[in-house]
């Protein structure tokens, strides 16, 4: 498989405070991958990194062979990366339609409505409310039409942080499963999930992140259940 995401030594500071401190992390074509780690590791600090939304203190992060370290989050989008942020943010006085038209923007100046029917098949309870304003969906709803709105993108790559966010495991099966379709249809991966038994269990390879470094690389079944996993979640490492 040909890398299509390859982060190499990334640091990544708030002010004068370090958190990602040499991260290199790599996602293949259509790979399915994991990042996991205890609460405050320093996840979305890199993906935010990645996605140009936050400043890299070094490194180098390249994307189907462009170096796309200084480019900016709207450049970073058009080559085809898209990052759902953590918290299923949405535009709440705007329709779920218009929403998804936003999602659009990435690939057609103007939106493209052509895209909608395949998310409304996808997730249909989003065109049974396609009319109504963001804020009256349920918290649930709101994630699957923030995933929506990544997917609705065309990504290569769909960087997925926490969709769970505290909701119910029926929201997340189905969005993982989503993801999963995805990655069989050529789109990559890489999700960041408190929800460790689910994500190992949708996930290729994973990476395993301990107070901004990046402790064990590996295919997520041999992860599953293993004491790496228990340590870096329970043991003595401060977050
Ligand atoms: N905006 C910020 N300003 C200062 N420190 C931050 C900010 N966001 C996160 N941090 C700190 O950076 C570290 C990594 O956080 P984060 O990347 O959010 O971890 P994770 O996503 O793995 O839970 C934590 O110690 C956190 O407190
Ligand atoms: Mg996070």
């Amino acid at each position: 498989m040909s890398t299509l995401l390859d982060v190499e030594d990334l640091h990544v500071a708030y002010g004068k405070a370090e958190v990602v401190h040499g991260t290199s992390l790599a996602v293949a074509a259509g790979e399915f991958v994991a990042l996991l780690g205890r609460n405050g590791a320093g996840k979305s600090t890199t993906l935010h990194a990645v996605s140009g939304l936050i400043a890299k203190g070094g490194g180098r992060v390249r994307f189907d062979g462009q170096d796309i370290t200084n480019a900016s989050p709207r450049d970073i989008v058009r080559a085809g990366l898209v990052q759902v942020l953590e918290g299923h943010r949405v535009f709440h006085p705007l329709t779920v339609e218009d929403n998804l038209l936003i999602g659009t923007y990435a690939r057609s100046k103007h939106g493209d409505r052509s895209k909608l029917a395949a998310m409304y098949d996808l997730f249909p309870e989003m065109a049974e409310r396609r009319h109504q304003p963001a804020s009256r969906l349920s918290g649930g709803q709101q994630q699957i039409l923030a995933v929506a709105q990544g997917i609705i993108a065309e990504p290569r790559l769909l960087i997925l942080d926490e969709p769970s966010g505290g909701l119910a495991p029926l929201v997340i099966d189905r969005i993982l499963d989503v993801a999963r379709r995805l990655s069989r249809d050529g789109v990559a991966i890489l999700l960041v999930e408190q929800l460790v038994e689910k994500a190992l269990a949708h996930a290729d390879r994973c990476y395993l992140m301990a107070t901004g470094r990046i402790v064990h690389e590996g295919l997520a079944r041999d992860l599953a259940g293993s004491d790496i996993l228990h340590s870096a979640y329970l043991g003595g490492q401060a977050t």
